[in-house]
């Protein structure tokens, strides 16, 4: 009996906890238009626009979602998402860097490079600079496994990236911005 008791609190709890974590809407609304075209590959262009629609931005998790959903690899969803001048991969930088943190790169040392890229910009991964130049993120594994360790600096995927490379890049994205 009291344990019953026990179980109904607890239950109530989780059932709080779940309307405070309830389905994000936006993910809902993203999740309605792959369903309405049937997950299809071809369908990606008018996917991302609905989830730029939804979230602003194509951040690293949708995108990566995305790339599951439709059974595509996340190269050639960043790779659409890079080509068009009306999807946006940043929050609010004018560059953007996405250091690929899946198992392959990890071994190769991405997370230093992201390490390295937080000391040199003063941000953490997820977080703009302060002047608006360059947006910092992390994605779980970019589907280029083969060039590890990977990232994408604005359009481009570079292979066997170190943490000097990275730097440099984005050294010479503050230098050309102060100038201009
Ligand atoms: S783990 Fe980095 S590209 Fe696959």
């Amino acid at each position: 009996m009291k344990a019953t008791k026990v179980d109904t609190k607890q239950e109530k709890q989780a059932s709080i906890e779940q309307t405070q974590n309830k389905p994000d809407r936006r993910l809902k609304a993203l999740e309605v238009t792959m369903k309405r075209n049937q997950y299809r590959q071809d369908a990606l262009i008018e996917i991302l626009h609905k989830a730029q629609e939804s979230f602003g931005y194509l951040e690293p998790d949708i995108l990566e979602y995305i790339a599951r959903e439709l059974k595509l690899p996340l190269s050639r969803v960043y790779g659409v998402a890079t080509f068009y001048h009306l999807f946006s991969l940043k929050p609010s930088g004018e560059h953007s860097c996405v250091v690929c943190m899946g198992t392959a790169c990890y071994v190769k040392g991405s997370d230093k490079i992201l390490v390295k890229l937080e000391q040199e910009l003063g941000i953490k991964s997820g977080e703009t600079t302060d002047d608006q130049k360059v947006s910092l993120m992390s994605a779980r594994c970019l589907g280029a496994c083969g060039i590890a360790p990977s990232v994408v600096f604005d359009e481009q995927v570079a292979g066997k990236v170190t943490p000097e490379i990275a730097i440099e890049k984005v050294q010479a994205w503050q230098k050309n911005s102060s100038e201009e």
